[in-house]
Formats: C-alpha cells, structure tokens, sequence
C-alpha cells in the first residue's frame, strides 16, 4: 500500500497548530486553509497549502489521489483514555444503574471493575486480541488513529501482561497506534481485600518493575473507596523511577484532591476531572498537565459534567476522549462525545477540535508527532462528509467520517 498520497480538492483544512498542548484562549485557533492539498511521503507530512500552489510542479502519477469532492478535511483523532481491552460485559450493571444503583455501590458489593476481572483472566490472548480488533475498527470508523488503551482489568501479574502484550500486537498488526498504559492500580482484587495496602506495595515491588518496557505510562483510580492520595502519590512515583509517564483518575466521584496530586507529580495528564476543585484546577494549569475530560462518562453515569469551561477560561489545556470500557461507559461514540461538549459543556466546536487532535496527542505524550496537519508531523487525517467542520456539533449525534488516512494509508475508503 502506498505510503504516498496526495489528498486535494479539499474545502478547508482544518487544523490546530503547534507542537505541544495548547493552553486556555488559545484552543480556539485553528489554522483554515481553503481550496487546500496535503502532500504525504513516506507516512509523512510533506507540504501543506493552497491546491493551485502545492500541485504546481508535482507529477501526480508518482502518487496514490485521494480526492475528496470538496469537503473538509481535519487530523485524525486521538482517542486519549480508554479501556477497550477487557473480557465479558456489564449489562446487567447497566440495567440496575437505570432503576438507580450509584456505581460505587455497585462497585462495594463485588461487581464492578472486579466482575471484568474475572472476565479477563478468563480470556484466552486469542479472544482478547479479537476482540480489541473489532474494537479499533469501529474507533477507525469514527475517525481515530491512535488509540490509549490501559490494563488495569487483570490485576494480577499474568493478567495484566497480558492485557499490555494485547495491547502491544494491537499496535504492531492493526491500521492505527495504540499508545499503552499500565493501570494494575483500578481496583484492589478480591483476593486482596481488606488488604488493600498489601495490594498497593505488590503493584509497586512485584508488578511494575516486570511491566517496565510494556507501557510507557502508569496510571492510578485515585478515588475515595478505591485508592488514597497517599498510595496513588507512591504508585506514581515509584513507577517515575522506572521510566513510566504519570496519568491519574482524578476527582471523578469525589473531590479528593487528585488535580492537585496531578500537578504535585508533572503528571502528563489528569482525567475525569468532574468533581476537581479550583485550586486543582490551577495546579493542572501552572503544571503544564492535560485536563482530559470524558463527558460520555459523566452522561452514561448520570452525573454533572466536568467544568470545561471554566477550564479554558481559567487556562487549562483540555482534552477529550471516549473512555470506552464495559462499566461506567461502554460506549467510544465520538458524534456523542462532540454532542455533549459543544451543546452540555459549552465548548466551541473550535474548541473541541483542538481537544480531540492536538491535546489529545499531548495526552499521550505525542504532540510532536501526531495531533495536527503540518509539515513533517504524521499522515494522520480526516476527510468530512460535509464540506465546513461546522456540521460535526450541527449533524448531531452523525458519524460525518467518510475517509481516514493514517500514515498516508487510506484506512476507510
Ligand atoms: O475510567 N473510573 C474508573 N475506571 C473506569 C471505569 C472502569 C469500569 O467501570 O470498568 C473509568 O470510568
Ligand atoms: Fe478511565
């Protein structure tokens, strides 16, 4: 397949610039080239402009066309938080939490995250692989090309090496990358109960040192109930000195101060967020750390959605994402996430592009390499079935993704 393309006959680039998050006010600006083309060689960026300027003196016939009718085109997504890999489903939880069971009721009687564990332990490599494919097709569909995706439903040694090792073939064999996070620290195992600290030093002495090398970051439930300040504090910092980058769920259910330990630690990201008090989200913003929001999360649990606004407003850099998992939002719909943030969270569409591209990328530490349209940075795009972005928050709750070019690879004709 060639890695070769020239996409032209486009109505508008659309595009965040930069090579790093991007901060407050700034979200809004996006760079708008009309009658636009993208030359890709190689996977790569090679020029980017107007189509009457870039095609001047290029033979075309050295390339594969992708013409795409007069419509816009925009960077693939970055889906930054799931946990799409995972036996079993929930939809017996789901059903109970319509009639009014609280998640974390859920949770402290057995079910929960530890009724996915048993699940995934039981799942052979095979089935878990397959499944993950399926998974990614549908992602590719709606216009991602590059996937984060955590362990975190093994909770035991082998089961979580597996889940990475899924995760790692995913990311050799299929169409989009697959950034990979360690997460044995979702949920203390039955086995552990009561024992919780018992649990907390086997992830930092047995299990982290032989995870180090399957995944580049680590990331914690800090939560009330699940894991404290304290132990989360060690879990990351221990996993700092293995060369692991820090993520955290953060002040999702309960305002425990994880913004704040987010910015304590550089962590790369903080997410969930629905609960983070002021002063956290300063320290997210004076950190430097990508406040990821996941507003399918908050709709599919019935809570209030996270203050996104007020995080721009006040400098944040904000990311979205589908956190796509079988318990508390089975779902990695991205026309649903761009319906709740323009029309729930009052996020600009401008502004939700920026969160899904560039921020997204910064999220998983990408943001040099992936995120936006521009000169030497990946062949990761989106061609629109409409030709002005405007339609994606107007054509609500519609999958407008006709094409996605990963690489220079067209992966949906
Ligand atoms: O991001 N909040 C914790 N973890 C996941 C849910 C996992 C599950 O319910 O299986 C989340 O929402
Ligand atoms: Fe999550």
């Amino acid at each position: 397949m060639s890695r070769n393309l020239i996409v032209k006959n486009i109505s508008h680039i659309v595009t965040p610039v930069g090579s790093n998050a991007v901060f407050g006010k700034d979200m809004e600006k996006l760079k708008i080239i009309e009658n636009g083309a993208i030359i890709i060689e190689e996977g790569i960026i090679k020029c980017v402009g107007k189509e009457s300027e870039i095609l001047k003196n290029i033979d075309e016939k050295q390339y594969e066309i992708l013409d795409c009718k007069g419509n816009a085109v925009l960077p693939g997504f970055v889906d930054s938080h799931t946990h799409f890999i995972f036996g079993g489903y929930r939809e017996d939880e789901f059903s109970w939490r319509l009639r009014g069971d609280s998640y974390m009721s859920i949770m402290e009687r057995g079910g929960g995250i530890v009724n996915t564990v048993n699940h995934t332990r039981e799942a052979s490599f095979d089935e878990l692989y397959n499944l993950g494919k399926e998974r990614i097709d549908t992602m590719i569909d709606f216009g991602v090309t590059t996937v984060e995706g955590k362990s975190g439903y093994g909770l035991d040694l082998d089961t979580e090496i597996k889940q990475l090792e899924v995760m790692e073939k995913l990311n050799n064999h299929s169409d989009i990358d697959v950034a990979i996070t360690f997460m044995g620290a979702h949920a203390t195992p039955s086995e552990y109960k009561g024992k919780e600290e018992e649990y907390v030093d086997f992830i930092i002495k047995k299990v982290l040192p032989m995870v180090k090398g399957k995944a580049e970051f680590c990331d914690v439930f800090c939560e009330k109930n699940v894991f404290s300040i304290e132990q989360s504090r060690r879990i990351l910092e221990e996993g700092k000195k293995l060369g692991f980058k820090p993520k955290l769920h953060a002040d999702e259910i309960v305002t425990l101060g994880g913004s704040e330990l987010s910015g304590e630690v550089k962590a790369i990201s903080a997410d969930h967020l629905l609960q983070a008090s002021d002063k956290g989200i300063e320290a997210m913003r004076d950190n430097k750390v990508v406040s990821t929001l996941l507003p399918c999360t908050a709709f599919s649990l019935k809570e209030s959605y996270a203050r996104g606004r007020e995080m721009i407003d006040k400098g944040c850099a904000i990311a979205l994402a589908s956190d796509l998992n079988p318990g508390s939002c089975f779902t990695n719909s991205i026309p649903l996430l761009i319906a709740l943030s323009t029309i729930y969270m009052n996020l600009s569409i401008e502004e939700v592009i920026t969160a899904l591209t560039l921020n997204g990328a910064a999220a998983i530490d990408r943001a040099a390499k992936i995120g936006s349209i521009e000169e030497g940075k990946m062949g990761d795009l989106i061609v629109l079935k409409y030709p002005s972005y405007k339609f994606l928050p107007y054509n609500i709750g519609v999958n407008q993704v006709k094409n996605v070019v990963k690489g220079g690879k067209v992966i949906k004709r």
